[in-house]
């Protein structure tokens, strides 16, 4: 019953604005060429989105409101068709309404589903081999710190050779000096620490105070580059990559610039290489994904898919969270999949259409 009361008010609420909307469409502006029903409530939404009514957004009253009874939403009922479809309309208005922006927010093992999965990964190498990887967009450090722990820890016969990117030349400078203190989580805007045991706090860092420096073992073997992951020059600053990792950047991107992006850091990759995407639209990930051909990983898919809580429960009232996973489409391994193997080196080259 309480569900119900629930559900009926999100109806009503919901419908505002497509109501609002759907006045300023009179039949004779809806083109004939509207046959794509996706098509015609994208437009009016976009339309609700806009609105302005005596110069404040309703969209914008409309979503705090949202975010308000999403809070009290009961788990189970959050996981019914409608409230997830619910939750779709509604974060393709967010999308439309907000303008994304590029934060610095990472965690120390942000997910450790992926990490777990690059250690299997790691495992297939020969004896005493080199594995190269590419860290793009890594903030101040803590993701290319978390993957060297564990591959390291894991493969210590391994020749790691980690290369971590960003297009930002302050926070390279603070993810190559490795020391963080209580301030560094305003940096940021995220509690670094968040997702560490005791454990790894005591042995990933040598400690005077609250300050933390990561241990020297662990700071072997980065080249730190500045550069842009969405740059063709890149290939050849970095060379072929055996693991790229291109986390939670593209999801602050518009889609067709991290669509272009995407392609660019899928060619990183070697032959027979991984690619590790999270933080995107989903959209644009499948997108390229099909469109070139890669492989999803099965290996760990749910859990990576719910592996970094900030994105899941940022869904649907951000622009950057992820919806929960579907597995009645069609689509789901290669919609959810964060992992892919990419096979052929010729398919990666082909750029969107701008
Ligand atoms: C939200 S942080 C993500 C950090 C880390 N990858 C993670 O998942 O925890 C986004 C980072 O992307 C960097 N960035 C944004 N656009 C970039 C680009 N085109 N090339 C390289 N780095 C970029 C920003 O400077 C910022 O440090």
């Amino acid at each position: 019953m309480k569900a119900l009361t629930l559900l009926a008010a999100f109806v009503i609420i919901g419908a505002l604005p497509f109501m609002v909307a759907l006045q300023g469409f009179s039949r004779r502006s809806r083109p004939r060429s509207w046959r794509n029903t996706g098509q015609v409530s994208h437009m009016i939404l976009a339309k609700a989105a806009r609105l302005r009514l005596f110069g404040k957004h309703p969209a914008g009253f409309y979503l705090r409101l949202n975010r308000r009874i999403w809070e009290i939403i009961p788990a189970n009922v959050r996981n019914s068709y409608l409230i997830r479809a619910y939750g779709a309309w509604l974060q393709n208005l967010v999308r439309l309404v907000e303008t994304r922006r590029q934060y610095f927010g990472t965690f120390f093992f942000r997910n450790r589903p992926a990490l777990e999965l690059m250690r299997r990964l790691a495992d297939e190498k020969a004896k005493g081999s080199t594995l190269r990887i590419a860290v793009l967009a890594c903030s101040i450090g803590a993701e290319v710190y978390s993957i060297l722990w564990t591959i390291r820890l894991a493969r210590p016969d391994l020749r790691v050779l980690m290369c971590a990117v960003d297009i930002s030349k302050e926070i390279l400078n603070f993810a190559e000096t490795g020391i963080y203190a209580p301030d560094t989580c305003e940096l940021v805007g995220c509690p670094l620490f968040e997702r560490l045991t005791v454990h790894e706090k005591e042995k990933m860092f040598d400690w005077e105070g609250d300050q933390a420096r990561v241990k020297p073992w662990l700071r072997e073997g980065i080249t730190w580059q500045l550069g842009d992951a969405s740059s063709p020059e890149l290939i050849h600053v970095l060379g072929p990559q055996d693991i790229v990792v291109a986390s939670t950047f593209l999801c602050h991107m518009e889609p067709l610039v991290a669509e272009n992006c995407l392609r660019n850091i899928a060619g990183l990759v070697d032959r027979g290489g991984y690619l590790f995407v999270s933080g995107v639209d989903l959209e644009v990930r499948a997108k390229v994904a099909h469109e070139l051909g890669w492989q999803p990983i099965p290996e760990l898919l749910e859990q990576i898919h719910d592996g970094d809580p900030d994105l899941r429960e940022g869904w649907p009232l951000t622009w950057w969270g992820l919806e929960p996973l579907n597995h009645s489409r069609r689509d789901w391994r290669l919609r959810y999949a964060a992992a892919f193997q990419i096979n052929t080196r010729n398919s990666i080259r082909a750029p969107a259409h701008s």
